[in-house]
């Protein structure tokens, strides 16, 4: 199973905070890489689909809350590549199903709803064993996708040629995309990760995945607004703006890392002249469970 990375050339954007800071950005949408796998998701899988190929594995399992997007994109994967797709889901399930979970079943991939506490198990021996019971054999790929087949694929993203940018910043959830990001090979980047949720555990997380020696990166705190998909009506409105200014994002993640960048912009953290690259890393379908 061969997944060519294609080079995603990152587009220019003006933003006029951005110039009065004096700095230059171009947006690399993540999103190009793949048809139907979204955003960051095709690097984190791609070799995770080839260890399942390889380990004869026909049947993928993986973990999600009601809107995520692994799920949405684990979904799409399967029905690409010819698996099939388990779906353990945190909560009830309500009809009629949101727009993420109502494609993810489109796709072929079987839901399977689990209690909150239930799910809180999810990395157990017991819980996977029941799981196997129920299910037969399958490919374990944790929630949110990480693990190190995710953070190989990931150190993919950046080319030779975005060794032009200063700084490449990106938003993170479990920590497998900046990881992968950090460990690019002959990077020159500064690699820059904004934590959309709290607790400030990703600089931890993501250690046991970093190559050795590995500098020049921050991971900076203070910007998750709150929390995992806490969305304010402020940040709402900012994500309209950037649409009438032709830049979409999604609430959960690229808003919050998009805002974080202007912000840091703002209070001088670039020095003037740089050239930062923002890793638009797609999620753009959770936007309808937000309404917008
Ligand atoms: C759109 C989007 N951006 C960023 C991330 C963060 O990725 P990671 O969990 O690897 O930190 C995710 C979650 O996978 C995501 O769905």
């Amino acid at each position: 199973m061969e997944f060519a990375v294609p080079y995603i050339m990152p587009v220019p954007f003006e933003h006029p905070r951005l110039t009065k800071a004096g700095v230059e950005l171009a947006i690399k949408y993540l999103d190009q890489a793949h048809p139907s796998i979204s955003g960051n998701k095709f690097f984190k899988l791609k070799y995770n689909l080839q260890a399942a190929r390889v380990q004869g594995h026909t049947r993928l399992l993986s973990f999600g809350g009601a809107f995520s997007n692994h799920i949405y994109a684990l979904a799409h994967a399967a029905e690409a590549y010819g698996f099939e797709a388990i779906g353990i889901i945190r909560g009830e399930r309500s009809e009629p199903l949101n727009p993420t979970l109502q494609v993810a079943e489109q796709k072929g991939m079987k839901l399977h709803f689990v209690s909150r506490e239930a799910y809180r198990k999810k990395t157990e021996e017991d819980f996977i064993r029941n799981l196997q019971q129920d299910w037969g054999d399958f490919y374990l790929i944790p929630e949110g996708g990480s693990n190190a087949f995710a953070v190989k694929g990931c150190a993919e993203i950046l080319s030779p040629e975005d060794n032009a940018y200063d700084f490449a910043l990106v938003a993170c959830g479990t920590g497998g995309t900046v990881a992968g990001l950090i460990n690019t090979p002959n990077r020159k980047s500064k690699i820059l990760g904004i934590p959309v949720l709290k607790g400030g555990f990703i600089k931890e997380a993501i250690q046991p995945y970093l190559l050795p020696d590995v500098s020049h990166y921050d991971i900076i705190e203070g910007y998750h607004g709150g929390g995992y998909a806490k969305v304010s009506l402020e940040l709402l409105a900012g994500i309209k703006e950037m649409d009438a200014l032709g830049l979409r994002l999604d609430p959960v993640y690229t808003a919050k890392a998009f805002f974080a960048l202007l912000d840091l912009a703002e209070k001088g953290y670039f020095p003037r002249g740089s050239k930062i690259l923002f890793i638009h890393t797609g999620g753009l379908q959770g936007r309808a469970g937000f309404g917008i």
